[in-house]
């Protein structure tokens, strides 16, 4: 079947089920929550969406630790529920996309369940090893959640690798049982009418033979060893010619410090390619180091080199996925804009990525500019990885360090409930919430930008109905100037007759501003800004523009 490769005149929009929207008022976000705001998601000027897991799971890792692939939750509302979304969105020209989450299951799956007592086929679908001679473990690599990769389990006599919580046992991919069964749930959802896959973590599938020792890396051992493993190119190329090749769908893959050149390997347009696109964490590694989210203060020259990087480096080979923001990540706006400036820096960021090559993808709340969530108490936080980063982790620094920490990096602030209004419970349930709202709620919500024609909510509209009507945004030239700036952006994009500039300051000071040589602005129509005027040879704080000569 013909790829149409329909994702890259698309924004996605993506949803993470539990903090959406509840339906039903039992406090958890649902597929009815998601039915209801069709027509919100619609008004953003969104093709697509992508759903975080929607699967049964015990929810260790909130819906990535896996029970059953061929079914949605019932606290989500379960399969009927799930058509009705998807029949509403295609109806909407909405494309749907699920996360594809196989490196690992939840330990409640029943292969787990069926492997840990050899109960074939199943024993060999994980990555079970003898303890070493004297009971040591099998090797010395890390769990990026929660201490060593490995768990002892005593109904088997063996340990099992899980890179991720201990519920979340590795599946063996080397296993061609495995790879059939993933194959066999691409088909699945793929017939029910679904148009693509995330594919969580998808890099660390194959890892290197014989489980060696990581001698290299001080922290996260075994990254090197297991990320972009000897078999993985094989393996996706055994899911793609075993099934996606069957359909007009698209895959996007999560790819821990990927780079350029080996994202290549996967989405080069050229026959062999496997992977439409990829996630790269190079764009969220500007007040990070990135592996151990340790902070740093913000780097706009380190944000501009990563996504000068990947659009050069993609240009006429590959494709870009854009993003900001998504469920792993803090909120943005805190990070690398300013609370203090929340709506004017927020208007800038969206500037700065929605008008590179690529298909742009806004997370949930994002579109209204939610911020970072500064609990009191480390007992508020929910998620296993900023759980045991708080109370397993650098204990002997003080508790106030170690709070600071989990302000500064912790998911749970991405993953506070949506603010539909500022009445009780910031309109996202009726019920109790499962999890604690953002106290900002009453300033910060979807029914008052709605009121507020200068609202992020609003800026979003239009930046997105813009780049949708600019075929320069989709295939033309990127040239990136004043590199060395560490207070703007500035790019230009060419094309198609057309040309762009996008000027972005990030500076909660005014600075000087001269255009590029050759870009006349007089000449141009300004097309999108987030102040109400202009003045020459400067720029106000977070100020953004973006120039159109055509
Ligand atoms: C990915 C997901 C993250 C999850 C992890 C383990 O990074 O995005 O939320 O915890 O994989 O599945
Ligand atoms: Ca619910």
């Amino acid at each position: 079947m013909e790829h149409t490769q329909w994702y890259k005149d698309r924004v996605f929009y993506q949803i993470w089920p539990r903090s959406f929207k509840d339906g039903n008022g039992d406090g958890m976000g649902d597929l009815w929550g998601v039915y209801e705001k069709l027509d919100y998601i619609k008004s953003l000027g969104v093709g697509g969406i992508w759903f975080s897991p929607l699967y049964p799971s015990p929810g260790v890792d909130c819906g990535y630790d896996i029970s059953d692939y061929m079914d949605i939750a019932p606290e989500y509302g379960g399969m009927e529920a799930f058509e009705k979304v998807l029949e509403g969105a295609h109806a909407r020209d909405i494309k749907v996309i699920m996360d594809l989450v196989v490196n690992h299951t939840s330990s409640q799956h029943e292969w787990f369940q069926k492997s840990r007592r050899r109960i074939e086929p199943y024993t060999d679908y994980y990555i079970w090893r003898p303890a070493r001679p004297g009971g040591g473990l099998p090797n010395n690599w890390d769990s990026l959640f929660e201490g060593k990769a490995w768990q002892f389990d005593e109904l088997r006599g063996e340990y099992y690798l899980h890179l991720f919580a201990v519920e979340q046992p590795d599946l063996n991919m080397d296993n061609p049982l495995v790879r059939e069964e993933v194959k066999k749930i691409l088909r699945f959802w793929l017939d029910k009418g679904v148009d693509g896959f995330r594919e969580d973590v998808i890099t660390f599938i194959s890892k290197t033979e014989g489980l060696p020792n990581d001698r290299l890396m001080p922290a996260s051992r075994g990254l090197l060893l297991y990320n972009n493993g000897p078999h993985l190119l094989e393996y996706l190329t055994e899911f793609y010619d075993g099934a996606l090749a069957d359909y007009d769908c698209m895959t996007l893959a999560e790819g821990p410090m990927i780079n350029v050149k080996k994202a290549l390997r996967y989405i080069e347009e050229k026959p062999g390619k496997v992977i439409d696109m990829i996630i790269q964490f190079e764009c969220m590694s500007a007040d990070c180091i990135a592996t151990d989210y340790i902070h740093t203060p913000f780097s706009l020259r380190r944000l501009k080199r990563a996504w000068t990087k990947w659009q050069k480096g993609l240009a006429g080979k590959a494709w870009n996925m854009l993003y900001l923001e998504n469920h792993d990540h803090p909120r943005v706006i805190s990070r690398y804009g300013s609370e203090k400036y929340r709506v004017l820096s927020g208007k800038t960021l969206a500037a700065a990525y929605l008008f590179q090559q690529g298909t742009p993808f806004v997370y949930q709340g994002q579109e209204i500019g939610m911020t970072n969530w500064y609990p009191a108490d480390p007992e508020m936080y929910e998620d296993v990885q900023t759980r045991w980063q708080y109370f397993h982790k650098a204990t002997k620094r003080s508790p106030e360090k170690r709070l600071k920490r989990l302000w500064d990096a912790s998911r749970d602030s991405a993953r506070t409930p949506v603010q539909w209004t500022d009445g009780p419970k910031a309109g996202f349930t009726e019920g109790e919430p499962w999890f604690y709202l953002n106290e900002n709620y009453k300033e910060v919500n979807v029914a008052a930008a709605e009121a507020d024609p200068d609202s992020l909510l609003h800026f979003y509209r239009r930046a997105i109905a813009l780049r949708q009507s600019l075929p320069a945004v989709r295939s033309g030239s990127y040239r990136a100037f004043d590199a060395f700036s560490g207070k703007r952006c500035v790019y230009a994009r060419e094309g198609e007759g057309q040309r762009l500039l996008v000027v972005c300051a990030f500076s909660e000071a005014e600075q000087r501003f001269r255009a590029p040589a050759g870009f006349d602005l007089s000449a141009a129509k300004l097309v999108l800004q987030n102040y109400s005027d202009a003045p020459q040879g400067k720029l106000r704080p977070y100020e953004c523009r973006v120039y159109l000569w055509a």
